[in-house]
């Protein structure tokens, strides 16, 4: 496993973490603890979760913490083995004080974290979204807190566009905390509208830990057009976290597996291999109901793309449009 820089926290992270989005429901207790144990022993040193993760049962509003619960039972015994990320800021009931990125919210959503994970320290807390009704400096202030704590190693943030990123470096060099280290987007071969934020990343030095790459299975190759959706796939199984599949999205797709079976490469492992050569790309967060799903997931870290596809993946599925460059062209 080559290991990669997370931003500027001096943590080396696989280039696969795994995310546990589905912890609680489909994946219930046995099978997460096998699959963070088989993780860990393929290499992966990155975990991912949420205080609101507890699967398919979400809801906006539930309480979350079954995810962080199977996570900490997991990794009784291996804590130190790994880089654990969790996140705060969405509702976790309907009070006032139970969402959002208050100094109250965090440092009680932080504490509770800690004990569903069974450990004295967070590697990396991440702002889940950004929460427009609370000043970044409160935020931030209530991070540099929970960092002289002990509490928290590093932060980080989800869902913040560049200029959102920015402001928070600014206020980090007003105030003196610490700075964002890493940023969590939706980003996939199929999802690019962070695409042109990235090289922003690079120059400040934030490792991007993107979620989705796998745009939740659209990827690998088990959907295919005008036949019924597999077993036990999220899309049979909960459908509403799922894209609507149209002509268009297979279109794209066949479009990808074809390229993909120019090199023998199963869809799944092509789609993180190509997501893994993109500017700032430290770890791919990839969620996995089956070990044989982390198998493929590191099995795209030895994957190379041939230099000829890039621009055939951009006429299939094409990034942002870019400001033309007028000196260099
Ligand atoms: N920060 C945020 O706002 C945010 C939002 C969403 C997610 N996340 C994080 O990102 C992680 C990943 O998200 P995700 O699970 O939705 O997306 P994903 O990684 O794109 O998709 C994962 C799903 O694809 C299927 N799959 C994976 N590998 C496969 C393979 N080799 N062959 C066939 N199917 C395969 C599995 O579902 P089935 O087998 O059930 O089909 C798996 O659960 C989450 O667990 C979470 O940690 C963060």
């Amino acid at each position: 496993m080559n290991y990669r820089e997370l931003g500027s926290s001096g943590l080396l992270v696989s280039p696969i973490c795994l995310g546990t989005m589905t912890f609680g429901e489909p994946v219930g207790e046995a099978d997460a603890i096998k699959l963070v144990h088989s993780a860990i022993d393929l290499g992966i040193n990155f975990i991912d979760t949420a205080n609101v993760y507890e699967g398919y049962k979400r809801y906006l509003g539930s309480p979350g913490g079954t995810a962080e619960e199977l996570v900490g039972k997991a990794l009784v015994r291996r804590r130190d083995q790994v880089v654990l990320a969790t996140k705060v800021c969405a509702p976790v009931g309907p009070g006032p004080q139970d969402r959002g990125l208050s100094a109250s919210h965090i440092l009680r959503e932080l504490d509770r974290s800690l004990q569903r994970l069974q450990t004295d320290y967070i590697d990396l807390y991440i702002i889940h979204w950004p929460d427009k009704h609370v000043p970044l400096e409160t935020t931030m202030s209530a991070m540099d807190q929970a960092v002289r704590s002990g509490k928290v190693r590093y932060f980080g943030a989800s869902n913040h566009n560049a200029a959102q990123l920015c402001e928070m470096l600014w206020i980090s060099d007003q105030q003196g905390g610490p700075r964002v280290v890493s940023s969590q987007i939706p980003f996939s071969l199929l999802r690019r509208e962070f695409h042109n934020d990235l090289p922003f990343c690079q120059r400040h030095s934030i490792g991007v830990t993107p979620y989705q790459p796998l745009q939740g299975g659209l990827l690998t190759g088990k959907y295919r057009r005008g036949q019924p959706l597999p077993d036990a796939s999220r899309a049979s199984e909960k459908p509403q976290w799922m894209w609507e599949m149209d002509d268009a999205l297979f279109d794209r797709l066949e479009g990808i597996e074809a390229l993909a079976s120019e090199i023998n490469v199963p869809p799944a492992q092509y789609a993180l291999a190509w997501a893994l050569t993109q500017t700032a790309m430290s770890s791919l967060v990839v969620g996995a109901k089956r070990i044989e799903q982390v198998q493929d997931a590191v099995a795209s870290t030895e994957v190379e793309i041939p230099a000829a596809h890039f621009e055939k993946i951009d006429e299939i599925a094409p990034p942002p449009w870019q400001q033309p460059d007028p000196i260099r062209g």
